[in-house]
C-alpha cells in the first residue's frame, strides 16, 4: 500500500488537509496508519520536544542528526512494519522537510544530506508528496495568528523563504503533487482525494 506525505512551510495548512484526508479515508472504510515527523515513536517525540524547544542550542549538523535520529527510529519501529503489513501510511512531514529546512534553509550540502537520509530511510520511499504551496509571508501571518513560534519558526521570514525555495526545488520530482494552498479547503481536499484514490486498489 502507498505511503503519502504532507509537506510545506509552517502555516501552509498541511495539518488541516491531512485531518481532512484521514477523515475521508475513515469514511471510505480504508484503514490507515499515521505519524508525524519528528515524532511518532517514544524516542522521536522526546527528540521533537528538545529540537523544537526555543531554549535548545543546536548547531546545524546537530540539528540534522536529531531529525535523522527521529526518522530512523520511525522507519524501523513503525513504517517498515506497516508497509510490510500492506497498510496505507500517511505522514505529517518526511525527508522532504530535511532537504528544505536543513539543506536549503541552513545551506547544507544537498548531496551530503541525501546520503545521510538514505541511511535513515533504509529503503522506505514516499509514493506521493502533497506539497501545500503558500507564499511565505502569508504562511507566517497564518502561523502567527495561531501560535507562538517554536525554535525553527523563530528564524523568521528570510529563513522561511529559503525553505520555500527548497520545496520549489523538489517540486519537479515525480512523486511531488503541488497544491495551491490559497484555494478553498474543500477544493484542495478533493484534489488530494483524487490522487489518493488513484493509488489504492478498488
Ligand atoms: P510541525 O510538525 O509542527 O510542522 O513542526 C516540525 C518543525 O520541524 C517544522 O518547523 C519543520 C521542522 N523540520 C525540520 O526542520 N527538518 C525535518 O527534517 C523535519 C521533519 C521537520
Amino acid at each position: 500500500m502507498p505511503l503519502f506525505v504532507f509537506e510545506g512551510i509552517d502555516g501552509c495548512g498541511k495539518s488541516t488537509q491531512m485531518s481532512m484526508l484521514l477523515e475521508r479515508l475513515a469514511n471510505a472504510d480504508r484503514p490507515y496508519k499515521t505519524w508525524r515527523e519528528p515524532g511518532g515513536t517514544a524516542l522521536g517525540e522526546r527528540i521533537r520536544d528538545i529540537i523544537l524547544d526555543p531554549s535548545t542550542q543546536a548547531a546545524p549538523t546537530a540539528e540534522l542528526f536529531a531529525y535523522l535520529l527521529a526518522r530512523a527510529q520511525l522507519v524501523q519501529e513503525c513504517l517498515k512494519p506497516a508497509l510490510a503489513n500492506n497498510e496505507i501510511v500517511v505522514l505529517d512531514r518526511f525527508y522532504q522537510s530535511t532537504i528544505a529546512y536543513q539543506g536549503y534553509g541552513l545551506d547544507m550540502s544537498i548531496g551530503d544530506l541525501e546520503a545521510a537520509i538514505t541511511i535513515a530511510l533504509d529503503g522506505v520511499k514516499a509514493d506521493k508528496v502533497f506539497w501545500l504551496n503558500v507564499d511565505p509571508a502569508e504562511a507566517q501571518r497564518r502561523r502567527q495568528a495561531e501560535r507562538e513560534a517554536d525554535r525553527i519558526e523563530a528564524r523568521g521570514l528570510a529563513y522561511l523563504e529559503k525553505v520555500h525555495e527548497g520545496y520549489v526545488g523538489q517540486s519537479y520530482q515525480e512523486e511531488f503533487i503541488t497544491l495551491d494552498g490559497t484555494k478553498d479547503k474543500q477544493e484542495i481536499n478533493d484534489e488530494i482525494w483524487q490522487h489518493v484514490i488513484s493509488c489504492l486498489p478498488s
